[in-house]
């Protein structure tokens, strides 16, 4: 199996690394390869934060830039990304000050970020430090030279996927603010793309024919895609890797071969038809969310209780569809939404409701030929969120952020006045994989909103299904939590004011 040599851009140099095995995290190459130690090692999944660092992507003309845990992220996936560590903040000559961009200022002192961060008292032990810098860094190069100021909310969730043991989180919070206090110093695109576009010129050692025995496949177009998933069934497809990356730290599987599909341009797009949204397999959940949440503005609050912000960077919505955990979040939600897949392969496409994509625990009707393309979603509709339709989704999990669901229940209806004209219920955590409540929708389909609907639909869905007891809640829990929740949902829908989690900040809670 042949090794493609990996290439990136690293302080305005190009780094080219050969013979790089496809299961190697960027992790290791950074700390074990290129004697970065800066960039910590944590938890090794993804839920510390002390690996963050940012990669830069030339999108649409310009450079789109990522904070990602290094940790569960393959080393492989960077070719011909810019990468940034902690240790790069003061020395990359393209981080330049906007009134004297020159290598020199670019080398001069400490990044604004760094600098807030010492004045605001922002460490303490310092090991989850640079996962904050670069969370932080993520958050400048988005926002600060673009000339908007920096809430506590956009901090927040900037750092959602950062851990901090001593120095809690107020005064590194206050960092985050105020950045933007201190002379601009910011990536130079221009530069930056131009040695992005030389590095794609210089030609590779060995073949660039994929459909030669290469570890890491990563192709550009759907019909290469999938070619490559017919050639090679047995080689580990990986979207984000935020689930696989897990299998290698953790479980120490290791694969001899990877197909990544995130370089497939059909498959990077969200596009807006007159009454569907299409999410393309290689949309990260961040954009993914975006999409959604500019149709459905309540659901902000639960796609940022999805991981953290690093994983959304890098995981994607048909990479959470695909897994199937029974507790993973964005099914409940697509399910409830009426959303469907489109499954693809050499042989042709087909497209099912999401739902009925699963077979069993995590088990699913993808041939080994096939990928899922597409996933299909049905936009809000005439009359908009609020009006005919009335969705809500809540997730309980031990902690409020960067965590998983005990129970995830989504719940939509359709009204038309007082009269539910359709009901659509997906539901995670209560059984071998995310399903839809199909006898509780029964029992509310045709019917007039009023508390003894919703007192029977309850019981209804209590029984519907037969949750296990683990870790996370007993099975007599989870039957409780669910009717509770639809009860919640059918105050909500009364406007009954009550303190919900949805409509509270961070700050209310603390
Ligand atoms: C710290 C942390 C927190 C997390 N929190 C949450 C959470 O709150 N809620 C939640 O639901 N999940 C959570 N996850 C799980 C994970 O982030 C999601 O499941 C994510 O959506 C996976 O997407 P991915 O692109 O990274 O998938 P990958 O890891 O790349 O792939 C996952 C699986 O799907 C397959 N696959 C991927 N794309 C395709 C495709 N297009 N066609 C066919 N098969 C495909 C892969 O072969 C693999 O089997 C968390 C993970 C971490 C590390
Ligand atoms: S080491 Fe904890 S997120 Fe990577
Ligand atoms: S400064 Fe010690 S863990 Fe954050």
């Amino acid at each position: 199996m042949t090794n493609q040599t990996l290439r990136f851009i690293r302080r305005g140099q190009t780094v080219t690394l050969v013979n790089v095995p496809p299961t190697r995290t960027l992790l290791e190459v950074l700390r074990e390869d290129l004697g970065a130690t800066g960039t910590k090692e944590g938890c090794g999944e993804g839920d510390c934060g002390a690996c963050t660092v940012v990669v830069g992507e030339a999108v649409a003309g310009g450079i789109k830039y990522r904070a990602v845990n290094s940790c569960i992220r393959l080393a492989h996936s960077i070719d011909g990304l810019a990468l940034w560590t902690v240790e790069d903040l003061a020395t990359d000559p393209l981080i330049q000050s906007a009134q004297s961009p020159s290598r020199a200022e670019g080398a001069a002192g400490l990044h604004p970020l760094q600098e807030a961060l010492v004045q605001c008292h922002g460490s303490q032990c310092g090991f989850c430090t640079p996962g904050f810098a670069m969370s932080l860094f993520g958050l400048y190069q988005n926002r600060v030279g673009p000339g908007q100021p920096v809430t506590r909310e956009n901090a927040q969730a900037a750092l959602s996927g950062n851990l901090c043991r001593c120095t809690g989180y107020r005064p590194i919070l206050d960092a985050a603010q105020a950045m933007d206090q201190f002379p601009v110093r910011r990536v130079n695109d221009v530069e930056l793309l131009s040695k992005m576009e030389q590095l794609k010129s210089i030609p590779r050692r060995e073949s660039p024919d994929l459909t030669k025995n290469t570890a890491y496949m990563a192709p550009q177009s759907l019909p290469e895609l999938l070619a490559l998933r017919s050639a090679h069934p047995q080689a580990q497809l990986v979207a984000g890797c935020t689930d696989v990356g897990l299998w290698i730290t953790k479980q120490h599987r290791d694969f001899a071969q990877v197909l990544d599909l995130t370089r497939v341009a059909e498959l990077r797009q969200v596009l807006r038809h007159a009454d569907h949204l299409v999410i393309g397999a290689a949309v990260t959940l961040t954009d993914a969310f975006d999409a959604l949440v500019a149709d459905r503005p309540q659901l902000r609050t639960f796609t940022e209780r999805f991981a953290g912000l690093p994983v959304r960077n890098a995981g994607t919505l048909g990479g959470n569809v695909a897994n199937g955990s029974p507790i993973g979040d964005g099914m409940p939600l697509l399910i409830a939404l009426g959303a469907s897949v489109v499954l693809l392969s050499s042989r042709g496409e087909r497209t099912v409701p999401l739902e009925q994509i699963y077979t069993g625990y995590r088990q699913n009707i993808m041939a080994p030929d096939e990928v899922l393309g597409w996933i299909r979603v049905p936009l809000a509709g005439e009359g908009g969120c609020e009006g005919r339709e009335f969705l809500r989704v809540y997730k309980i999990s031990k902690r409020f952020e960067d965590d998983i669901s005990a129970v995830c229940l989504a719940v939509r209806l359709q009204l038309d006045g007082e009269r539910i004209v359709s009901a659509s219920i997906g539901v995670g955590g209560v059984a071998a994989t995310p399903v839809r409540a199909s006898k509780t929708e029964a029992c509310l389909q045709d019917t007039t909103l009023g508390n003894g609907t919703f007192e029977h639909a309850k019981k209804v869905l209590r029984a519907e299904f037969q949750p296990i007891s683990d870790m996370r809640a007993s099975a007599a829990y989870r039957r409780e939590v669910l009717g509770n929740l639809l009860q919640r949902f059918w105050l909500e829908i009364q406007g009954t004011p009550h303190a919900s989690l949805d409509t509270l900040s961070l700050e209310d809670l603390a």
